[in-house]
């Protein structure tokens, strides 16, 4: 294939017109935003914590310094009864004053490493490659180098971006540093704009910042934005482990309980929900009795057992930034997978949300529905503001295959490289 001989050329190229140094001179600095749970959290417990009744989660930590709460695979198979003290000191609760979600009292979280990609990776077995790390190898493949220009945005993933006017402080801290990042990377490279990379989750965040950002920042500091395997208005996969509260409330692991969003306590579970622009009023979860649509998204909380206040939430914070979402009047490659069974219908037939539902699927890359991604394409192709924008779907790619499988990670530092030299 044609870019399997690019790429070497590429970085020979920039090698004989420039000195030889351990970064390739010529490419456009990276800024990688991970997906969902691919960021690594730090807890600290003080005297205010108060765990949970019996279980001893506070003592040997209280007043001990930092710790990694997200995620330590191997002290959970060392010790079980960890997973418990970790699942109650993830927890956000929702301060009605402060009108935020924040961490429960005596818990102070950070996140691991903002400005680098060397969170990125985990030490559970069965989460190899779910996260950037194989494209981080992949950049560095082609010359890049950690810290010179490469450079990794993390956040914290159990909170998301509010609707404007509205208090989200983990994602408006988050905003801050990137910006400074970005303009820290273009100017240790020669005042280039950046390539802003994105998987999942991540594209919803960096679409949100760019979208705060004043036109003339955007334009000068971004050059590309790559946005890997989502579409627009989330997806109907994600009403599922929202349906059970029993299952919510009993996981079978800490790994369980937030990969799935299936902690019912984060701000960003409602951030991925089939958006009813995209949706409108085909059924998604069906049962005997009743339907429910992305118009119907209150009325399908309620019955799964979310609190008014709670339901409020999801129609004040999360449903106005979904609504919201438009082009990011950057240049912008969307790439997605499609060929894999993705589910685009829960069947819940007896009404019975904690049973296993029948899967109805249809078309994507197993996580995000090609139907959204078409939408993503109407929605910039739409803005004429909108400057270069090109949807690439690859066949037979899994949403984490996009981002491990050797085929797709070179069709993606390809496309970073191509706008990089554009
Ligand atoms: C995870 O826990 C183990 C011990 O249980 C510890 O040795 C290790 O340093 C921890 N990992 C991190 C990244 O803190
Ligand atoms: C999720 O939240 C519930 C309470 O809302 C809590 O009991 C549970 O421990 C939390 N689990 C995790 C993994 O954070
Ligand atoms: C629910 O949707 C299904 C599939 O579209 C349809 O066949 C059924 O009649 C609907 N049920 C109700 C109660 O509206
Ligand atoms: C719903 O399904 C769960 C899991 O299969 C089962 O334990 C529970 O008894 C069911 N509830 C009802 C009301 O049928
Ligand atoms: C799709 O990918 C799987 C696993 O990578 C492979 O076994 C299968 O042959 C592929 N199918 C097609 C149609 O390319």
């Amino acid at each position: 294939m044609a870019f399997k001989r690019l790429l070497p050329l590429v970085a020979l190229l920039s090698l004989l017109v420039a000195p030889p140094s351990s970064a390739v001179p010529s490419l456009q600095p990276v800024v990688l935003v991970p997906g969902n749970t691919c960021s690594q959290l730090e807890a600290r417990l003080t005297d205010e914590y108060e765990p949970p009744p019996a279980s001893g989660c506070g003592v040997p930590r209280q007043g001990r310094g930092w710790f990694r709460l997200w995620e330590n695979f191997t002290a959970l198979q060392e010790d079980s009864f960890l997973f418990r003290c970790y699942a109650d000191q993830l927890r956000l609760v929702y301060d009605p004053r402060a009108g935020d979600y924040r961490n429960v009292p005596g818990v102070k979280t950070r996140v691991v490493a903002f400005g680098t990609t060397r969170s990125f990776g985990s030490d559970d077995p069965a989460r190899k490659n779910v996260c950037m790390e194989g494209l981080v190898e992949a950049l560095e493949r082609v010359g890049y180098r950690e810290g010179e220009n490469l450079f990794g945005a993390p956040y914290d993933f159990r909170h998301a971006p509010a609707a404007p006017g509205l208090a989200s402080r983990a994602f408006s801290d988050w905003s801050s540093s990137l910006r400074l990042l970005v303009e820290r990377a273009s100017q240790r490279n020669g005042n280039k704009p950046v390539v802003l990379v994105t998987h999942s989750l991540g594209g919803l965040f960096a679409t949100v910042f760019l979208d705060r950002t004043p036109l003339r920042w955007r334009r000068r500091y971004v050059k590309h934005l790559v946005m890997l395997c989502l579409g627009v208005g989330g997806s109907p996969l994600n009403m599922w482990p929202l349906a059970s509260k029993a299952l919510a409330s009993n996981p079978a692991s800490l790994q369980a309980a937030v990969l799935t969003y299936g902690n019912r306590s984060f701000a960003s579970m409602f951030s991925l929900l089939p958006s009813p622009r995209v949706y409108g009023r085909t059924p998604l979860v069906i049962t005997r009795d009743r339907n429910y649509s992305a118009d119907d998204m209150p009325e399908f909380l309620a019955a799964a057992g979310f609190s008014g206040d709670e339901v409020a939430r999801y129609r004040t914070r999360a449903l106005p930034v979904t609504l919201s979402l438009r082009a990011p009047l950057v240049p912008m490659t969307a790439m997605n997978g499609v060929g894999v069974p993705t589910v685009d219908q829960l069947v819940f037939w007896d009404g019975n949300f904690s049973g296993k539902p029948q899967l109805v699927n249809g078309d994507g890359d197993g996580q995000i529905n090609l139907e959204t991604v078409l939408a993503l394409q109407r929605l910039v192709e739409a803005d004429p503001d909108q400057p270069y924008f090109k949807s690439i779907l690859i066949p037979n790619t899994t949403h984490k295959g996009m981002i491990s499988d050797q085929s797709a990670l070179k069709r993606v530092v390809s496309e970073i490289l191509i706008g990089a030299s554009s």
